[in-house]
């Protein structure tokens, strides 16, 4: 029997896939890498020796999803694959919809059909929208902001009917605080499309040279520094609060949320300070406003994922520096080696442009020589 990981191509999946193979899982990956890379496919190869099937289908392709199900004894599912920028889900809310949920209903009609009623579901602390409090609870008001958040939300309410529908349906949805850190290889991590969003990984882009320096955005939160409060979560911790959901979900029926985080806040300065020392490079900044939609404050009280799932996150803030730092020192443009070309050759291209001569051919030669 098989578990299929949809989007384990991806930073949180391909994490988890990671830990499910150390437990000697057989997966398959589904990922049509919309998001991702097919370099970390062999990076899982490599730092666990062992190999998983693979399929390069999206979820909206039925027909070739239904194949998935057709050629494997799939036991359970661990559904991760989706968009999952906000900012561009409020330019693209249409794709958002289409993308995530329909998605979503498509993979669960085949699991339907299949039998196959065990899903352990990527969710997000995005749920809790504006919330007033902290610590989160599971049973906190829920309320997105933004489209991505309301997919997040939609779908939870969708598996919530599934469960009502048909009691042998057992799922798991995990809503995620913010994950940051890499596996400690330095193989795999975080490789964002282009600038970075998220805090983590803009500053390691700055620690490595491609950012110039970290925009903070705002200081005058009722925080003890200013800045935004947060509960980071090491990507490892996270894979491996999916590992006891599916056992957990692989015994009992019926549907629950878990929080996933550490319970701790750290501020946007505090993890500049601890990233920093981690890495012994300066990171500048400069103070801006505030981002819109930014809430203070948001942690995670992680206590029914203790008590349900036997599940606590173990490591710390400084591991998670420490632990992203080596992943973008290993890999300062990702897995593409292609990217280092085309940063080379766009700055070629500035630098001839100033000269007023034509780059292409010279940046072609020279980048060919530099492979
Ligand atoms: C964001 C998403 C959330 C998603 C999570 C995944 C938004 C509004 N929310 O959460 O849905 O689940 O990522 O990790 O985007 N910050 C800076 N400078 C930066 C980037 C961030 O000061 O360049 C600050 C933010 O204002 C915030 C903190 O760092 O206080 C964390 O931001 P970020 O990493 O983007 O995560 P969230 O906004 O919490």
């Amino acid at each position: 029997m098989a578990i299929l990981v949809t989007g384990g191509a991806g930073y949180i999946g391909s994490h988890t896939c990671i830990e499910l193979l150390n437990e000697n899982y057989e997966i398959i990956i589904v990922d049509n890498f919309s998001n991702s890379k097919k370099e970390s496919l062999e990076r899982i190869r490599k730092i666990t020796n062992k190999d998983f099937g693979f399929y390069e289908v999206d979820l909206l392709d039925q027909a070739n999803l239904e194949k998935v199900f057709i050629e494997n004894d799939i036991e359970a599912v661990i559904h991760f694959a989706g968009f999952k920028a906000v900012g561009e889900s409020v330019q693209i809310p249409l794709s958002y919809y289409h993308n995530n949920i329909t998605g979503t209903l498509i993979l669960c009609e085949l699991m339907a059909k299949y039998k196959v009623y065990n899903m352990v579901f990527s969710s997000s602390a995005t749920v809790y929208g504006m919330s007033e409090t902290v610590p989160i609870s599971e049973d906190f008001p829920l309320g997105a902001t933004n489209p991505y958040g309301k997919t997040k939300l939609m779908i939870e309410e969708i598996l919530g009917d599934l469960v009502v529908s048909n009691p042998d349906w057992s799922i798991a949805i995990l809503r995620y605080f913010n994950p940051i850190g890499a596996h400690k290889s330095g193989l795999i991590g975080e490789d964002p499309n282009g600038i970075p969003n998220n805090l983590m990984p803009y500053i390691a882009q700055v620690a490595v040279g491609k950012l110039k320096e970290l925009t903070v955005f705002g200081n005058d939160y009722d925080t003890l520094d200013g800045t935004g409060i947060r509960d980071y979560i090491h990507v490892v911790d996270l894979a491996l609060g999916h590992l006891k959901a599916l056992q957990y979900i692989l015994e009992h029926n019926g549907i629950d949320a878990y929080n996933l985080g550490t319970g701790d806040g750290y501020s946007v300065l505090q993890v500049v300070e601890e990233f920093e020392q981690a890495s012994g490079v300066k990171i500048p900044f400069t103070i801006r406003s505030r981002r819109p939609g930014d809430i203070p404050v948001c942690y995670a009280n992680p206590i029914k994922s203790k008590e349900k799932l036997n599940w606590t996150a173990k490591r710390g803030i400084r591991e998670m520096c420490e632990d992203t730092w080596r992943w973008q020192q290993n890999n300062p443009n990702g897995y593409e080696e292609k990217k280092m070309h085309e940063i080379y050759c766009n700055y070629l291209e500035k630098v001839n442009m100033m000269k007023g001569r034509k780059s292409c051919a010279i940046s072609y030669i020279l980048t060919r020589k530099s492979s």
